[in-house]
Parts: C-alpha cells; structure tokens; sequence
C-alpha cells in the first residue's frame, strides 16, 4: 500500500532574507511516515524545511511553500492513505520582494497577503477514481480543542481529523497527546512520545485499510 504525508511548517517568502512561517518541527510527520514504512507501506514524505534528518526508506520531497507542497503531492499520488501533518501557513506575502525591503518604522505599508492552497481540503475534494480512500488531517488548537477538530473534519471534507492540543510543549516537543475523530467515534490516546503515538494511528490506519 501507498502513503502519501506532509510534514513540517512551510516557508513563505517576505524578500530574500525574510519569510513567514511557524513553529512545527515536523517530528509527529516524520514519526509517523516511518511508522507506515515499518509496517510495509511505500511512503512519500513531502517536508517542509526541518531540522531532521531523511528518514530511511523512505521517498522525501523537500518543498518550501505551500504552492510547492500542494504541487509535489499530487505528483505523488495515487496512494492508499493520504496525511497531512504538515503546520501549512494559511497566507503567503501576495508579492515577495526579489530586492530586500526597507520596512517603514511606523507600521504603515503593510504586508499584502494572499491565501495559500489548502492542501487537506484539495486532496479530500478529488474525484472518487483518484481519490486516496482514506484522507486524515491534524486539528492543532490550543483551545476549545474538540469543538474545533469537529468541525475542521467537516469543513476539509477528511475522513479522520486527529485533534492536537498545541496549547502545552507539542509544537515543537518530542511528546503529544491526540483524540482520532473518526465516522464510527472518538479515541483518545494518552500523552506519549511522537514516535508512540504514530505507532498507534498507524495501527489504526492498516486495520481501516484491510478491513
Ligand atoms: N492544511 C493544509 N493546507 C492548508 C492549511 C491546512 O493541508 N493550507 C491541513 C493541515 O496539514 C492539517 C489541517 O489542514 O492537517 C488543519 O490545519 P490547521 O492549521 O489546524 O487548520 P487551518 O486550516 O489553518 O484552520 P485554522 O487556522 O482555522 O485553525
């Protein structure tokens, strides 16, 4: 079977020396990418710019972008499984600078923003023939935490939405505690490594998919 995964924060160019971008490490989408390996899938990991080193065997496209990420996971499908882990940057400056910025010291002259693709909601929108039978994305909140993942499953059109409460060190630590909201119901499992807790959706992911 085939995986197909984003991972970490995108980049989104300012000028040449700046950027937008968040606080994802990109640890949980690593883990789990190899969590899916070890039990036998052939995985494509799309990563935004991380500290982390490439996973073995595992096929790593390394974008900066939003546009870029979107791009490179559809040149990765078909798969069986698609997974976005990935902390995309909703808005993108309209027009990066090709020459460095002289900011205004008042505030004035803004940044324009455009908004980026929204990957999860695209790949979850295809055609049933193309479509990837099971499409899961993350819901990072740091409030009101199962209200918003509900919703957000609803609104991406996703089959699972695994709810991340980011209000604590999860952003960025090596440790995470997730609720699967899935058509037949919720399941908590316990604050636990990353590498643990993909272990386990990974689970979850072959049992819906041999079924
Ligand atoms: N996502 C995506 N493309 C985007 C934005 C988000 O693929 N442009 C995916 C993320 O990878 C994640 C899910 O959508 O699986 C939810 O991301 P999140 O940042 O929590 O949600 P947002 O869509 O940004 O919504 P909000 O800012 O309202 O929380």
């Amino acid at each position: 079977m085939r995986a197909v995964l984003t991972a970490g924060p995108t980049l989104e160019p300012i000028d040449p020396v700046r950027f937008l971008s968040n606080r994802s490490s990109g640890r949980q989408g690593y883990a789990l990418a190899e969590a899916l390996a070890a039990l036998g899938f052939e995985v494509t990991l799309v990563s935004g710019p991380t500290a982390l080193n490439d996973p073995p065997g595992i096929a790593i496209v390394r974008v900066e972008t939003a546009r870029e990420m979107l791009a490179a996971v559809e040149d990765a499908l078909p798969a069986d499984v698609f997974i976005a882990v990935a902390a995309v940057a909703a808005w993108r400056p309209a027009e990066p600078s090709a020459i460095k910025l002289k900011l205004d010291k008042s505030g004035h002259g803004a940044l324009k923003l455009a908004e980026n693709p929204d990957i999860l909601k695209t790949i979850a929108a295809l055609a049933p023939q193309v479509r990837p039978r099971l499409v899961i994305g993350f819901a990072a909140e740091t409030h009101d935490v199962l209200d918003h993942a509900r919703a957000k499953r609803m609104r991406k059109g996703c089959d699972w939405i695994i709810a991340n409460d980011v209000s604590g060190s999860a952003m960025g630590g090596a440790d995470n505690a997730v609720t699967l909201i899935t058509p037949q119901g919720e399941e908590s499992l316990g604050q636990a490594p990353k590498t643990e807790i993909a272990r386990q959706i990974a689970q979850r992911i072959v049992a819906v998919l041999t079924a």
